[in-house]
């Protein structure tokens, strides 16, 4: 199958594809997604055959507006409306409880809710319209490796396999968006993203919790896609959680006879003399350019170059920091350089 790079003026084609029943990855503002009817369940099926993904992690419907999320949800509470008017479009996913029988099981994954989103991204938003129905959509990535951040991610684990990839640039965020449950009276973040447990409570006026602490022992986790292996690339990652640890992960580096990668801001990459088998990428100036670039960063390293352990600078957990430090977390398995 050829997989073609659609942009705006291909809007018209892209929604044939999804109206017929074929793939096209999508771009939002958190990452790029991989698109299929969310009505069309032979259609679903093959978004979890073209990234590898076990049948037991639902998926994310995309919608354009809260209509349509009336349409499969049980009527929404003031809380959920008012979520609603503040964050979309945006990067919040809400989970919600569904009416019987109006999203196949390979959606659901068998669940009686449902996670809706609605992307801030225009091209997308026209996709939906124009398709006339909700789109559903993990990360475009085979399963396991980083999010894609730009339609080239996209076609390096996909081509051949989609019919189309709707080209609209880097994404703003490079995290996934917050997924919320809003499926029982106790608000919980199931995902951090780029909207915070703070935010959220200022619109409700009530706690919301954090679900993640819960879900490594659970049977079942909240949200299925927690227990997987996530964003690992091929070398090992090791999380360097403060600048100024560098200088002795530089004299560690230098000490390794494979070459290693080192993941940084630039004010440490421009401070520290490393050693020429050290590869540098550079994370930008502060936390919310790192999450931008954090998996360009892991892609590039494991694409682009033979370094067989990555270094990368860690920050603190406040506000977009909690949605980098859970993805480099995957990524690094947990590991600590010096721990
Ligand atoms: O930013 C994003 O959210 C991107 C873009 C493409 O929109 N999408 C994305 O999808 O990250 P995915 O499939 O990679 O992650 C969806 C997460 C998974 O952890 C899944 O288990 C959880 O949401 N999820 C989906 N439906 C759920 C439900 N009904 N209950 C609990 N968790 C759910
Ligand atoms: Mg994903």
């Amino acid at each position: 199958m050829d997989t073609h790079i659609y942009t705006a003026d291909d809007l018209d084609a892209a929604a044939k594809d999804i109206v017929e029943g074929k793939l096209v990855s999508f771009p939002t503002e958190t990452v790029y997604g991989l698109g299929a009817d969310a009505t069309n369940e032979d259609a679903v099926k093959k978004v979890y055959a073209a990234k590898g993904r076990p049948s037991d992690n639902p998926l994310i419907v995309h919608v354009d507006s809260e209509e349509m999320v009336e349409e499969y949800a049980m009527p929404l509470s003031d809380e959920a409306k008012s979520l609603i008017k503040t964050f979309w479009p945006g990067p919040l996913t809400i989970i919600f409880n569904l009416k019987d029988n109006v999203l196949s099981k390979t959606v659901t994954g068998g669940l009686d809710t449902a996670a809706f989103r609605n992307p801030n991204n225009d091209l997308t938003l026209s996709l939906i319209k124009k398709a006339g129905v909700p789109i559903v959509g993990p990360s475009a990535n085979t399963s396991g490796k980083p999010s894609p951040t730009i339609a080239m991610h996209v076609y390096h684990d996909l081509k051949g396999k989609i019919a189309g990839i709707l080209d609209d640039g880097e994404c703003q965020f490079g995290v996934e968006s917050t997924v919320l449950d809003m499926s029982t009276d106790q608000p919980a973040i199931l995902r951090p993203g780029a909207i915070s447990a703070e935010q959220i409570q200022e619109v409700i006026h009530k706690p919301v919790l954090d679900e993640r602490v819960h879900v490594a022992d659970a049977q079942v986790p909240k949200a299925p896609g927690m227990k997987y292996k996530h964003y690992a690339p091929s070398a090992q990652v090791y999380i360097v959680d403060s600048p100024k640890d560098f200088e002795e992960a530089a004299k560690w580096a230098a000490e390794q006879d494979d070459k290693v990668g080192v993941m940084a801001t630039d004010a440490v990459l421009n401070n520290l003399h490393f050693s020429n088998n050290v590869e540098s990428f550079s994370l930008g100036s502060d936390v919310l350019s790192a999450s931008h670039s954090l998996f360009a960063g892991l892609r590039h390293f494991d694409n682009e170059s033979d370094v067989k352990s990555i270094l990368a600078q860690g920050f603190s957990n406040d506000g977009i920091g909690e949605a980098y430090m859970n993805r480099l977390n995957k990524s690094a398995g947990q590991k600590h350089f010096n721990k």
